[in-house]
């Protein structure tokens, strides 16, 4: 079992993450805020792990929400039948709601922790590769708006992150290389040697190797934990974990959520990102190349839908939170492990390259 630790003051945290810890209560209770909890989940993983989490809560007053699958499901609809459970349980300020699942309950979840009475105690138990190298860490909540990705949401973060490695088994194939889209990331934005790491191993990854796994969750969550302890509420280095995210957000919002993965449209859109630092004379044509040859051996597209148009894509894009001054900033690349935020990009050269994806 490792501890790494999320250091913000009187709200640090730490993430745990090791084999088997889903039905270790001893772990979860000091991080609980009374007797009543709720644990939100959905109708794959609770199957699967909710009896796990409830046997190791029974001395606690619980409540159990399982919603339906899916990322068309991350919106305010849905976000309302937590509170109207919430409200049916008497729940109080002193509750503590509990995600049981990946990125879209944990985002859920999260949001609802942050808004009820204002504020209530939140545990993350992310069940995806993605969730836990990425979303269960940092205190990022959000719904979908049919306009735009994460567009209604809060900073919340939680008092303890638990990730279970061992849950990871009865992931899809297509699910892992969705979160490695993640982990790829973190070497691509600050990490050259774990990118090297990555183009050696990624086989043993595919193929669920427990120590390869546990490796990337604790490098992932040491990478997010620090840029999130500097930088809590994105005004400046956090912005460059979205590398791709832009692209890759214009991509979930034009196809329909759900239609395409989280990690896939990332996948995509860092190779635009990637191909528009190379257009820019800024990123090595070779370190391109290899950008787009990692994610395609993790089993990740690098081309998106060709139905979405260049303006398509400027519409879904003017939306981005990292919009200033009515320009759209974008994460781009230097090299393998160095990214900045861009805005004076030529506009020609971002026209270039949505005309070349969309076919
Ligand atoms: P997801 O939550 O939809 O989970 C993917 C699928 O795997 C779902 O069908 C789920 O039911 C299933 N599943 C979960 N755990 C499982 C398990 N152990 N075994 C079998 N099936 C399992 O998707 P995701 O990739 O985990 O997360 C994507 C979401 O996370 C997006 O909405 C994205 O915007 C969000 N996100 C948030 C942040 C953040 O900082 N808050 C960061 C990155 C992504
Ligand atoms: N996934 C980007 C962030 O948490 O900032």
């Amino acid at each position: 079992m490792a501890t790494l630790n999320v250091d913000l003051g009187e709200r640090s945290y730490p993430i745990i993450v090791g084999a088997g810890l889903l039905g270790d209560g001893a772990l979860l209770s000091p991080y609980l805020a009374g007797d009543e909890v709720l644990v939100v989940s959905n109708d794959t993983v609770a199957p699967l792990y909710l009896d796990r989490v409830t046997a190791s809560l029974k001395d606690r007053h619980l409540s159990c929400q399982i919603l339906p699958d899916g990322e068309q499901y991350k919106n305010l609809e849905t976000l309302q039948t937590i509170f109207d459970t919430l409200l049916e349980n008497h729940c109080s300020r002193d509750t503590t709601l509990i995600a049981l699942g990946g990125g879209v309950i944990g985002d859920l979840a999260g949001f609802a922790a942050a808004c009820y009475q204002r504020g209530i105690t939140f545990i993350q138990l992310p069940t995806t590769l993605l969730a836990q190298v990425d979303s269960a860490v940092g205190g990022k909540t959000a719904v979908n708006h049919p306009q735009g990705k994460n567009m209604i949401g809060a900073f919340h973060q939680p008092t303890c992150v638990l990730s279970d490695t061992q849950t990871l088994a009865t992931l899809e194939p297509r699910q892992l290389s969705a979160g490695l889209a993640e982990v790829i990331k973190y070497g691509l934005i600050r990490d050259t040697a774990f990118f090297n790491w990555l183009e050696v191993n990624i086989e043993k990854l595919l193929a669920f190797d427990p120590q390869a796994l546990e490796h990337v969750i604790i490098e992932s969550c040491r990478h997010k934990a620090q840029v999130v302890a500097r930088d809590e509420k994105e005004v400046g280095e956090r912005a460059l974990l979205n590398l791709g995210h832009t692209f890759g957000h214009a991509i979930e919002a034009a196809t329909g959520y759900g239609n395409w993965l989280h990690g896939e449209a990332v996948s995509v859109g860092m190779v635009m990102a990637a191909t528009l630092s190379e257009k820019m004379g800024r990123l090595e044509k070779d370190q391109c190349a290899r950008v787009r040859e990692l994610l395609i051996r993790a089993g990740l597209p690098v081309t998106p839908p060709r139905d979405i148009s260049p303006t398509d894509y400027l519409t879904h894009m003017a939306l981005d939170k990292k919009v200033s001054a009515g320009r759209i900033r974008l994460v781009l690349l230097d090299a393998i492990g160095q990214a900045r935020l861009v805005s004076d990009y030529p506009d020609s050269l971002l026209q270039d390259v949505l005309y070349e994806f969309a076919g």
